[in-house]
């Protein structure tokens, strides 16, 4: 099957081979109940769901979690995408369509909605701090977890242990971003070595860049 990432003219996590090799890692494993943390406008979630379509039909569910604009309880120091300050696009046609004809705001739960309609029956959105919404929601059959929100030491961890909890023993996926040189960040690496090693987990990095931990 040919992995494309698509972008759909809006702003993605994942740009060029990022997203290919994203999509490799659902080839690999094929979930079937997908948890995705930090949605940020909705791209990966999309092609998520296609991706999902291809090889499960309507017989897959997604669930996103991410503040979608509501203040979180955690910590300042969670490095977001600048982009979510004021929505600057550097492409002036981007700019026009999105912030003066649409006036959409890419990173809300309604423009999300919208962008994954046609899996309407397959998704589950949710707006929230993912330090309190994890406590809430059954997260017993996720097959696989990107982990993709928070990026603060505390948040990290707050999200793995909670999985961890729910899911270990199991066979199942978590994937984390932002672990290896290709998109380095210190709190995320810091995290989940610190998750992995008291539980002796192995984390597998691809292509320097995402941690992969089977629990
Ligand atoms: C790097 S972006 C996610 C990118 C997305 N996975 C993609 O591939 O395009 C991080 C997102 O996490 C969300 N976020 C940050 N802290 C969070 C938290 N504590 N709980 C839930 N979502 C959070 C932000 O609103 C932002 O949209």
């Amino acid at each position: 099957m040919k992995l494309n990432y698509k972008t759909f003219w809006r702003k993605s996590g994942l740009k060029g081979r990022w997203g290919e090799i994203y999509l490799s890692r659902l080839e690999k494993y094929k979930p079937k109940i997908f948890l995705e943390i930090g949605v940020f406008c909705g791209v990966t979630a999309r092609n998520t769901c296609d991706y999902l379509f291809q090889v499960h039909r309507n017989n897959f569910n997604y669930t996103g979690i991410d503040l979608f604009g509501i203040s979180k309880k955690s910590k300042e120091d969670e490095i977001e995408p600048k982009f979510l300050k004021n929505q600057k696009f550097s492409n002036p046609l981007k700019n026009l369509y999105y912030n003066y004809i649409l006036k959409e705001n890419l990173n809300s739960l309604d423009s999300v909605k919208n962008l994954l309609k046609r899996y309407k029956n397959n998704i589950n959105l949710i707006a929230g701090d993912t330090n309190t919404v994890l406590h809430k929601i059954d997260l017993k059959n996720i097959d696989f977890a990107f982990i993709d929100g928070g990026h603060s030491y505390e948040t990290v961890m707050n999200d793995l242990t909670i999985l961890y909890q729910n899911l270990k023993g199991k066979n199942k996926v978590l994937l984390c971003d932002d672990y290896g040189k290709a998109s380095h960040i210190p709190e995320v690496e810091r995290a989940v070595n610190d998750f992995s090693k008291k539980r002796s987990l192995h984390i597998n990095v691809i292509e320097d860049r995402f941690a992969e931990i089977i629990i």
